[in-house]
């Protein structure tokens, strides 16, 4: 079976979608310890609810960035992942973490990311909209009145928000939509399409 960590910052609600299809055998991982950098994120109360090890490590102020990724990455080669799953965090991570787990570390983004790591995302209607990169990408898309945004879920590279696309999908902006309500809709699709990318790379691993 396939070993999974979870890095996560927020609600959870991603990393729940993951619990719930563990629980109810249609992932075909295991989550074996979920990393989390806020103390008081609800995502820390669902992974204990599942009984699975949660690890906090928050960033302290003056802390050297370099020094905690690589503390990360000790507690991380402790679990023997064959999949990092990013699900919700919010930290951009330095080069030498990122090269010491990619191609095995992926990340979901609450917009749409080109294939090509360009600046325009075509929709499946043939229109074109701007890649929304960083991590304001939901209130972006109201922001620049985009008809269609969605999510992505992609492998990590040094440069953020662009590595290789594993999967898409698209959430059609309505119009009395605010950042909470099209958000929800777009975590919907990114909890669908998590558990499915995991499943097509768990087939990859003996
Ligand atoms: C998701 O929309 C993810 O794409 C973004 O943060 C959100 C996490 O939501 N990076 P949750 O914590 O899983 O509810």
């Amino acid at each position: 079976m396939m070993r999974l960590a979870v890095m996560v910052s927020g609600s959870g609600s991603n990393l729940q979608a993951l619990i719930d299809a563990q629980k109810a055998q249609q992932l075909n991982a295991t989550i074996n310890v979920v990393i989390c950098d806020q103390p008081k994120a609800q995502a820390i109360s669902r992974t204990l609810a599942a009984r699975i090890p949660v690890i906090c490590v928050p960033l302290a102020k003056k802390a050297s960035r370099e020094q905690w990724a690589e503390q990360i990455s000790q507690l991380l080669a402790a679990f023997t992942p064959d999949l990092i799953v990013m699900a919700g965090w919010m930290k951009v991570m330095p080069a030498a973490f990122v090269e010491r787990w990619t191609p095995n570390i992926i990340n979901q983004h609450p917009a749409l990311l080109p294939d090509d790591g360009g600046e325009f995302y075509t929709l499946s209607d043939g229109r074109q909209i701007p890649a929304i990169r960083g991590a304001h990408a939901v209130r972006d898309a109201l922001d620049l009145g985009v008809p269609v945004t969605g999510c992505t879920v992609h492998q990590i590279t040094p440069i953020v928000d662009v590595g290789p696309v594993l999967a898409k999908a698209e959430v059609a902006v309505l119009p009395n939509d605010d950042q909470a309500s099209l958000h929800e809709r777009i975590k919907q699709a990114e909890r669908r399409i998590l558990v499915d990318v995991i499943n097509n790379l768990a087939q990859t691993v003996a």
